[in-house]
C-alpha cells in the first residue's frame, strides 16, 4: 500500500456509509447533472465495498468497476467539473474560499486515477486489490460529500441559473453515446 498508508480505510468507509442522500440544488439545472451522476457513482462504489469487504474473487467484476471508474466517474464526470464547471469558476475569478474547494477536487481526482490503475492492476487477486479498492471508495464518498454539500452551496451565488443552463449545454456536447451504457452497467450489477 505504500503512500496510500495514512487512511485509516475501514472506519472512513464505514461512517460515510451511514449518511443519507440529501436532496438539493433543485434550481439549479448543471449542479442537479453532477449529483445525479454521483448517485450513479456512489452505486459503484457500494458494489465495490461489498464485493472486497465479501472478499469476491472476480476479476471481470473489478475489471468492469474499473472500467466504469476510469471511463464514466472520471473521464465523462470529472471532465465536466475540470473542464467546464471549474474552468468557468476560474475565470469568474470567484473568492478564493471557493477556489481552495476547487483545488482540493481537483487533487481528489488525481488521487482517484492512481487509486484506479491499482484496482486494475490487482483485479486479479482481491487480497492485494482490496487496500486500494477501500481508499478510492473513501475518498470518492468523501470527495462527492465536498461538492454536494460543500462546492456546490459555495459556488450558486457566483454562478447565476441562465448560466447553469448555458453549462447544461456544454455537458450535453461533451457526453460520450456510451454514457447510457455505462450507467445501464452499473445498474445490472446493482440488481
Ligand atoms: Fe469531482
Ligand atoms: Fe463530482
Amino acid at each position: 500500500m505504500d503512500e496510500f498508508d495514512d487512511l485509516d480505510l475501514l472506519e472512513d468507509v464505514e461512517s460515510l456509509e451511514v449518511q443519507g442522500e440529501k436532496e438539493a440544488h433543485e434550481e439549479y439545472p448543471a449542479t442537479i447533472v453532477l449529483v445525479e451522476e454521483h448517485k450513479t457513482i456512489k452505486k459503484a462504489i457500494d458494489i465495490l465495498v461489498n464485493s472486497v469487504k465479501n472478499k469476491v474473487q472476480d476479476e471481470s467484476l473489478y475489471l468492469n468497476l474499473a472500467r466504469f471508474f476510469s471511463e464514466y466517474a472520471d473521464a465523462i464526470h470529472h471532465g465536466k467539473e475540470e473542464k467546464i464547471l471549474f474552468e468557468y469558476l476560474k475565470k469568474k475569478k470567484v473568492p478564493e474560499h471557493v477556489l481552495e474547494i476547487v483545488r482540493e477536487l481537483e487533487n481528489d481526482h488525481v488521487r482517484g486515477r492512481e487509486l484506479v490503475e491499482k484496482i486494475r492492476e490487482n483485479a486479479s487477486d482481491v487480497e492485494s486489490m482490496g487496500d486500494y479498492a477501500l481508499a478510492y471508495a473513501s475518498m470518492l464518498r468523501d470527495h462527492i460529500l465536498k461538492e454536494d454539500e460543500g462546492l456546490f452551496e459555495a459556488m450558486h451565488p457566483y454562478l447565476p441559473v441562465e448560466e447553469e443552463e448555458e453549462m447544461v449545454k456544454e455537458f450535453r456536447k461533451v457526453d460520450p453515446s456510451s454514457k447510457k451504457e455505462l450507467e445501464m452497467l452499473i445498474e445490472k450489477m446493482s440488481l
